[in-house]
């Protein structure tokens, strides 16, 4: 698949272009995600504890996407999950996970990704996360919508949480911090159709933004978790919003017929 095919139509000059870069380095990274993917010795290394996993196809991956950022865009700033920051008070800044869902790709699971924004003073103005073994390359430019592999999305319109698909997520501290959405968790399950921890929060918005999932929330993810899923999934029409203040970027994302319903539950207030 060469994923600068599906250009979508109604986007600017300016936005073409930096689209088109985003697309050529998911395409890059993804391929370096097949080049390892379920294929014996993994080289990989633990991080916070044996749940935080990086592998050689975290670390290649990112290497060619800042290559490609710091060829085409030498003056544009950078944060990126392994390497950190480079010039990131620069007005243009792209915000890199070169593998998100590594648990998954480490065991041989596919929901994982590549995630790439771009910002304009610390707002996502485009956001590409391409799923290279699945095939599906979500993307969306700031108020131009929302696209998986060419076709517009939108989020679902389920209203009712007894029939909705949501998904979560639990943050790598969980062992040692008890704040760490079990709680939260077993009460939604109780009250919807299906809950799942997909393992990739990058997939999980880009999924609400699609309408496979009615909603998503999780605590304690990082910028490069969210910052192109988040994007895509409000220009697909889905609400995202901070549900809490004290742990970094804890976000609930959901179609605008449940948000409510989901933020009460998510409280203990139904
Ligand atoms: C992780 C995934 C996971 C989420 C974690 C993230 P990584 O990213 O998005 O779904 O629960 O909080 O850190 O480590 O695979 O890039
Ligand atoms: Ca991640
Ligand atoms: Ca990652």
């Amino acid at each position: 698949m060469t994923l600068i095919n599906h250009m979508p139509a109604g986007i600017s000059e300016a936005e073409r272009r930096m689209l088109e870069a985003a697309l050529i380095m998911a395409e890059n990274a993804g391929a370096i995600h097949m080049k390892y993917f379920r294929k014996a010795g993994l080289e990989q290394t633990t991080k916070l504890n044996d749940s935080d996993v990086v592998t050689i196809a975290d670390k290649e991956a990112e290497q060619s996407i800042l290559d490609y950022i710091r060829h085409i865009f030498p003056t544009h700033g950078v944060i990126s999950e392994e390497s950190g920051r480079d010039h990131d008070d620069n007005e243009w800044r792209w915000v890199i996970d070169p593998l998100d869902g590594t648990t998954n790709f480490a065991a041989g699971l596919p929901p994982f990704c590549v995630s790439i924004a771009l910002e304009r003073d610390l707002k996502a103005v485009l956001g590409v996360v391409y799923s290279p073994y699945l095939g599906e390359c979500f993307y969306a430019v700031k108020d131009k919508g929302a696209w998986l592999n060419g076709n517009r999305i939108h989020c679902s319109d389920e209203s009712t949480l007894s029939k909705a698909v949501v998904a979560t997520g639990m943050p790598y501290d969980r062992n040692d911090n008890p704040d760490n959405n079990l709680a939260e968790i077993c009460r939604m399950a109780m009250r919807v159709r299906g809950i799942r921890r997909m393992g990739s929060a990058a997939l999980d918005l880009c999924y609400t933004a699609a309408g496979f999932l009615d909603a998503y929330w999780e605590l304690n993810l990082k910028r490069w978790d969210v910052a192109a899923g988040q994007l895509i999934a409000s220009e697909a029409g889905a609400i995202v919003e901070s549900i809490r203040t004290d742990r970094n970027h804890s976000i609930l994302a959901s179609n605008p017929r449940l948000i409510a319903t989901m933020r009460e539950v998510l409280r203990d207030e139904l």
